[in-house]
């Protein structure tokens, strides 16, 4: 498939690497961008050979949020018979993990894009923002709630009524991203993790992203039982004989992927 608005690599084996790639822009997520992006995606999670996608955009920016220019003309009844925004539900549905590789700009969008993700790798330069209320709008691709979730609701609220950023050390003092590199290494670093992800037997990751996602969604008690089905439904796969087998022959396994 050809895109015009994202880059498409695969740097490392297993590793899926999809960067944004309209710079003029910072990044800034037209429909074109986003649809070309969760067509990779999903293009990615279809692929058996890969194991863990990883979703960039520039040093400057990973995404200055929502294409302005695009949305300047559009009503509520455009919006509500159908947007690009309605598009968006498709990362949810990817299976494999995504891990946000953030440097310089992740403002409103783009932030929402990178909570999407599994992991949040960010350069020293990240600045994590949801600035909407100062063009008359609020977060609409889940920034309310993943945002809430992530820091807490003081934090949250001070991010998204007074247009405060987060640094890249607050982010990880908040537990919003997982680690923090200068800008020179980030996206190597990334893809070191992601090669990480991609080298475990991938049944097991997959139920695991599903698993923890439903803290999200589900009560403690209902999360439990679903947490057990998946955990005894692993017993029925080749990598469990195979990953306790090595364990004990103390080498190293052979993941089937099945
Ligand atoms: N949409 C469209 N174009 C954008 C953009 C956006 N979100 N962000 C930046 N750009 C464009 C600028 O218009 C500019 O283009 P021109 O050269 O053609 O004028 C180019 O990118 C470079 O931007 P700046 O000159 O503004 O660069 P800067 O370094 O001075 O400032 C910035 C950087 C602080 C990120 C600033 O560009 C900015 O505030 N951008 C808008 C951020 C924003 O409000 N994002 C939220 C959008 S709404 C949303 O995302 C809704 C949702 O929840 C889904």
């Amino acid at each position: 498939m050809t895109y015009e608005t994202i880059l498409v690599e695969n740097p490392a084996p297993g590793v899926g690497l999809i960067r944004f790639n309209r710079p003029q822009a910072l990044n800034a997520l037209n429909g074109q961008m986003t649809g070309e992006a969760f067509s990779a995606m999903e293009t990615f999670d279809a692929d058996p050979s890969i194991g863990c996608i990883v979703l960039t955009g520039s040093d400057r920016a990973f995404a200055a949020g929502a294409d302005i220019k695009q949305m300047e003309d559009t009503d509520v009844i455009k919006m509500m018979s159908g947007s690009d925004f309605t598009d968006w539900s498709r990362m949810v549905r990817v299976r494999k993990p995504i891990i946000a590789a953030v440097s310089g700009w992740a403002l409103g969008g783009g932030c929402e894009l990178a909570m999407m993700c599994d992991m949040i790798v960010a350069s020293e330069t990240a600045k994590f923002g949801q600035p909407e209320v100062k063009i008359g709008i609020m977060p609409g691709a889940g920034g309310t709630q993943r945002l809430t979730h992530a820091v807490g609701k003081a934090i949250a609220m001070e991010v998204m009524l007074g247009d405060r950023n987060l640094t890249a050390q607050e982010a990880l003092q908040y537990g919003l991203v997982n680690r923090v590199y200068p800008v020179e290494n980030y996206l190597d670093e990334t893809i070191k993790l992601a090669g990480k992800v991609a080298g475990m037997p991938q049944v097991a990751v997959r139920l695991i992203k599903e698993t923890v996602n439903k803290a999200y969604e589900f009560g403690l008690s209902q999360a439990l039982d679903y947490e057990k089905r998946n955990f005894y439904l692993l017993f029925g796969t080749e990598d469990k004989a195979e990953g306790m087998k090595a364990f004990i022959e103390k080498r190293a396994p052979q993941w089937k992927n099945r």
